[in-house]
């Protein structure tokens, strides 16, 4: 007979066995490649912003299933299931249903009232739950979410030098150089000017971002500037390798092409670092990405929610 399973909250020294749990159990190939990434921000980096469980699922000895789940930083009353992966030889066996049922008991001792099955900006990996996860679909609508909103990201080709994602930025930034407007990378020391021109031109939360893109290795941003004034910014690799943003563009400056290159010179810094496509996460103007780079809408997630205190 079936070993019972248990499910205990999970230290940190367990990331590389959390992490291989994931490589087996994230049916697509390409989160399956950034596991070990994915896991680093949403549990390590992400806990330095929020409070963030990480629970397993273990039938015996093994670790069969995880979970990651967090406090909004915005809205304590929300709680985020950022992650839950089942091995996929020990799935429809009440594994998912378990750690989602411990989460929710775990959020509601944070204080929390409603469980999104979505994002946790800054730190997240996917903005719900990609529709080609279809157990995790039928999962979320089984343990009573309802879902609330749909998302998308955009892929942006960088396999081949023709690809519209590569085109050369060098004529339009030398218009851009004729209205006195600089673009170049950004530096550690331009964090603080950025985190603030982001908090006050978009307000939100891009500063988790900004800081885990400025100089880190896999990651990037680059800027647009007018007499040291920004009117732009760009920033790549946060959570994960492939992706791409936040981006932003001082209304003031909207229709000059600074988008487009900051965009493209992050998308050719993608290349050179070997990655054959990006992900745009959670995109808001598809149209910019489509005519600046050529991205196709790919990715497509289901945001739920659920209110506790129902079952
Ligand atoms: C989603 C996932 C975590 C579910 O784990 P699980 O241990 O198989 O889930 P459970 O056995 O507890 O299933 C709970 C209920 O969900 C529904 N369900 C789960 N998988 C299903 C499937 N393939 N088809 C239809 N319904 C399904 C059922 O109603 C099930 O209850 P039942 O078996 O009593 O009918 C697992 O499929 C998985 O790891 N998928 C890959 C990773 C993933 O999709 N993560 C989330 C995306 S970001």
């Amino acid at each position: 007979m079936d070993a019972e399973i248990t499910i205990t909250e999970l230290t940190l020294d367990l990331t590389p066995a959390v992490v291989r749990l994931c490589e087996q159990a994230f049916d697509l190939p390409e989160d399956a490649a950034e596991a070990g990434p994915v896991v680093d921000a949403l549990w390590l980096r992400a806990a330095a912003d929020r409070p963030v469980v990480g629970l397993g699922a273990y039938r015996g000895e093994g670790l069969v299933g995880v979970l990651l789940c967090s406090v909004s930083s915005a809205d304590p009353t929300l709680g985020h299931v950022d992650l839950v992966a089942v091995l996929p030889q020990q799935r429809r066996r009440g594994v998912g249903r378990a750690l989602l049922e411990r989460a929710e008991r775990v959020l509601a001792e944070h204080g929390v009232t409603e469980v999104l099955l979505a994002g946790n900006p800054p730190y997240y990996a996917w903005p719900g739950i990609d529709v080609r996860y279809t157990p995790a679909v039928c999962a979320a609508s089984a343990l009573g979410y309802q879902q609330d909103r749909t998302a998308w990201n955009m892929t942006a080709d960088l396999s081949s030098d023709g690809s519209p994602a590569l085109r050369s930025t060098e004529a339009a930034e030398r218009r851009l150089a004729e209205q006195g407007i600089a673009v170049r990378r950004a530096e550690p020391a331009d964090l603080p000017a950025l985190a603030a021109f982001a908090r006050s031109t978009f307000g939100g939360a891009w500063e988790g971002e900004l800081a885990e893109s400025v100089g880190r290795e896999g990651a990037g941003c680059h800027l647009a500037e007018r007499a040291g004034e920004l009117l732009g910014f760009a920033a790549y690799g946060s959570s994960r390798p492939s992706w791409f943003g936040p981006m932003g563009t001082a209304p003031a400056a909207e229709g000059s092409g600074i988008g487009g290159v900051l965009l493209r010179r992050c998308l050719r810094d993608q290349r050179a670092a070997g990655l054959d496509r990006a992900q745009i996460g959670w995109v808001g103007p598809v149209s910019f990405y489509s005519g600046s780079a050529g991205a196709r809408i790919e990715r497509v997630f289901f945001l739920y929610r659920r209110t506790l205190s129902t079952r």
